[in-house]
């Protein structure tokens, strides 16, 4: 069963009515599907069971503790990007040693609390990061686990802003100076060497990017094998995309699994995999209200309570994701834009959609699992949304809603 479906005209998840939840917490709101969330991973278990792996779940795509709580439970490991993901992980019951760090700018004092913590990788980006990881480890009277990102230099084929591993690109280390880079990871001795990783990009549907990235990257753990510097894991990145709109196709995770695995072939080699989105994406929606309807001689819009802050997405990205009512009534259907109360023109959720709504109607944006609640500011000065997780015939209040006070408490009026 799919995690929203709808039961005589109203939107429901699992047996919980969408319409009572937004009764009950307000809108806007983030509802998940625990189910749903469950499945999308196990789908990454199943197509990875014939070889060594770990699913290290990218933090950054979903980070509420009852999410990192339901992952963590199956098993999952942790792709984290700060030390507030770090802090978010380990209080949601996640392993350590199931925890890979990644991101270009890791600082001192991340460092160190991974070390403390005990994770299991470094993903190390450029080489004045493995000194200074080398300096930190040594300081702590520890080594290092390590793996060097590579950026392959292939063209992931999606949105400029998700897109990672071409050369013009921050991320990574260049292929070309791989090799010095291993040879200088060698040399130290707090840092030790374990894997190779990439990332691509998000939101890729097809598998050549992912082919030709685990190639080269295949063709390079070789050379270094030749060298004498042997790894024992290969972490290929997430980027596995979802369907957002009926022309989308989603990513073939066993489809994926193969090619990956095909081009590892015999070497004995543990497969990370850094899903974000494929895992959290369509377990969500974002509910919101309509609060008034206006025209003018071009357009209708539907003016609703959630706003970009709230889901930044289409904005930023021009990213589209479905609209539809979350009750099914007699209403006169028209093409509206819906927009946010924020004064902004860019504030919008969906342009031109065709819609059966009144004032005070609900709407829900799908797809709203993955980079929503996440990327949400308090632009505005508004309070971010409650999220709630549905799991059968129940319902968990995961966050609250922001109390308006608490956005300002911690500034000072001058003396
Ligand atoms: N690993 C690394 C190193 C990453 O940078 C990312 C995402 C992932 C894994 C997970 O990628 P996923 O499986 O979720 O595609 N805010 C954008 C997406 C940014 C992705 C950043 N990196 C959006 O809303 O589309």
């Amino acid at each position: 069963m799919k995690p929203f479906h709808r039961q005589s005209g109203s939107l429901m998840s699992d047996q919980v009515r969408c319409s009572d939840l937004a009764e009950e917490f307000g809108t806007p709101l983030y509802v998940y599907n625990r189910r749903a969330i469950e499945q999308a991973w196990q789908e990454f278990a199943t197509a990875l069971q014939d070889s060594s792996h770990l699913i290290c779940y990218a933090v950054k795509a979903n980070s509420n503790l009852a999410i990192l709580d339901t992952l963590a439970r199956l098993g999952s490991g942790f792709d984290i990007v700060s030390l507030g993901e770090l802090k978010r992980v380990l209080a949601a019951g996640g392993k350590p040693e199931k925890i890979v760090f990644s991101g270009v700018g890791k600082n001192t004092r991340e460092m160190a609390a991974a070390l403390e913590a005990g994770i299991r990788c470094f993903n190390v980006e450029s080489v004045s990061e493995l000194e200074r990881l080398a300096e930190v480890a040594s300081a702590h009277g520890v080594t290092a686990p390590v793996s060097l990102r590579i950026n392959p230099d292939v063209d992931a084929q999606t949105h400029p802003y998700i897109s990672t591993g071409l050369k013009e690109n921050k991320f990574g280390i260049n292929m070309g100076d791989a090799l010095q880079a291993y040879r200088r990871a060698q040399e130290l001795s707090s840092i030790d060497v374990q894997g190779i990783d990439c990332h691509i990009g998000s939101q890729l549907t097809t598998l050549e990017p992912y082919a030709d990235a685990v190639a080269l990257l295949v063709g390079m753990i070789d050379t270094l094998s030749a060298e004498g510097i042997h790894l024992s894991h290969i972490d290929v990145g997430g980027g596995q995309g979802i369907r957002y709109s009926a022309d989308d196709e989603s990513l073939d995770v066993q489809a994926w699994a193969r090619c990956v695995q095909s081009a590892i072939g015999e070497r004995d080699l543990q497969i990370l995999v850094e899903p974000g989105r494929y895992i959290v994406g369509q377990a969500g929606i974002l509910m919101t209200r309509v609060e008034y309807l206006k025209s003018n001689e071009d357009r209708h819009f539907a003016v609703v309570d959630a706003a970009m802050n709230d889901l930044i997405r289409p904005a930023l990205y021009s990213a589209w994701q479905e609209i539809e009512e979350v009750e099914t009534l007699e209403r006169e259907a028209r093409v509206y834009d819906v927009v946010g109360p924020i004064c902004e023109s860019a504030d919008f959720l969906g342009k031109q959609r065709t819609l059966s709504i009144a004032e005070n109607d609900l709407l829900c944006v799908r797809s709203s699992g993955a980079y929503a609640f996440v990327m949400s500011s308090n632009y505005n000065t508004r309070p971010r949304a409650a999220e709630v997780m549905v799991e059968g015939e129940k319902f968990f209040l995961v966050r609250s809603r922001e109390e308006t006070e608490a956005l300002f408490a911690q500034e000072f009026l001058l003396p």
